[in-house]
């Protein structure tokens, strides 16, 4: 399996001819390391409606057909702004794929999208190729993750580490040490002034206090797992 890191908290991870897209935001992400239109998943994955992961979700999706997978009310919106193929779960939801599936478990952030809608923000466990990949989307830290951690064994966490408006770098540690993950990619950081981090301290302290290594990938740049 293929992840590749678009920038923020967006990531494509493909296997086979499958790719699914989470959280594009690329128009006006200054971190962005694609253009929207150069994009063609078989999915796109959303963790919550806010701008900076709801992003190009609608233009990719009526470009490509797409299907789309996001919680019940921004699925709503989605529909109403006339995708055709779009997955509601809930929390606790797993949509099945022939490829693999989708579950949304929980997050602690807020969420409204940037048509109005509030929504309940999501993590998502997206098993693909083989592999277990948990996207944390946009959380404070909290204890369930363990619970998450044991219930899905995780290959690859991609974590928000940039503080401010998500957990910081040092809660993110905490969140590694109860997930228990192979592997760490590191994201929404740096992207603006305010989520601004030390990556290579999170790094080197993640690997100092716990079993998981730390993948830092630059905007477009990719990693096999
Ligand atoms: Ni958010
Ligand atoms: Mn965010």
């Amino acid at each position: 399996m293929n992840i590749h890191y678009l920038g923020h908290a967006a990531f494509e991870l493909s296997h086979d001819a499958t790719t699914v897209l989470i959280d594009p935001f690329l128009t006006g992400n200054p971190s962005a390391a694609v253009n929207a239109d150069d994009l063609a998943p078989t999915v796109i994955a959303l963790t919550h409606g806010h701008g900076d992961h709801y992003g190009d979700t609608v233009s990719i999706a009526k470009r490509t057909g797409a299907t789309v997978v996001a919680i019940t009310e921004l699925a709503g919106e989605l529909s109403d702004a006339g995708l055709d193929d779009v997955r509601d779960p809930n929390l606790g939801g797993t949509v099945d794929f022939d490829w693999g599936s989708v579950k949304l478990v929980p997050a602690w952030h807020t969420s409204m999208s940037p048509g109005g809608t509030v929504n309940t923000p999501a993590g998502l466990i997206i098993r693909l190729g083989g592999k277990t990949v948990y996207h944390l989307g946009d959380t404070a830290l909290f204890g369930d993750l363990e619970l998450i951690g044991r219930r899905h064994p995780v290959d690859v966490a991609l974590v928000c580490i940039g503080g401010h408006y998500t957990m910081d770098r040092h809660d993110a540690v905490e969140a590694v040490r109860l997930i228990g993950p192979r592997q760490v990619i590191p994201c929404h950081y740096g992207t603006f002034p305010a989520i601004i981090t030390d990556v290579g301290a999170f790094k080197a302290e993640v690997e100092s206090s716990t079993d998981a290594e730390v993948i830092v990938l630059s905007p477009g740049e990719r990693h096999s797992s």
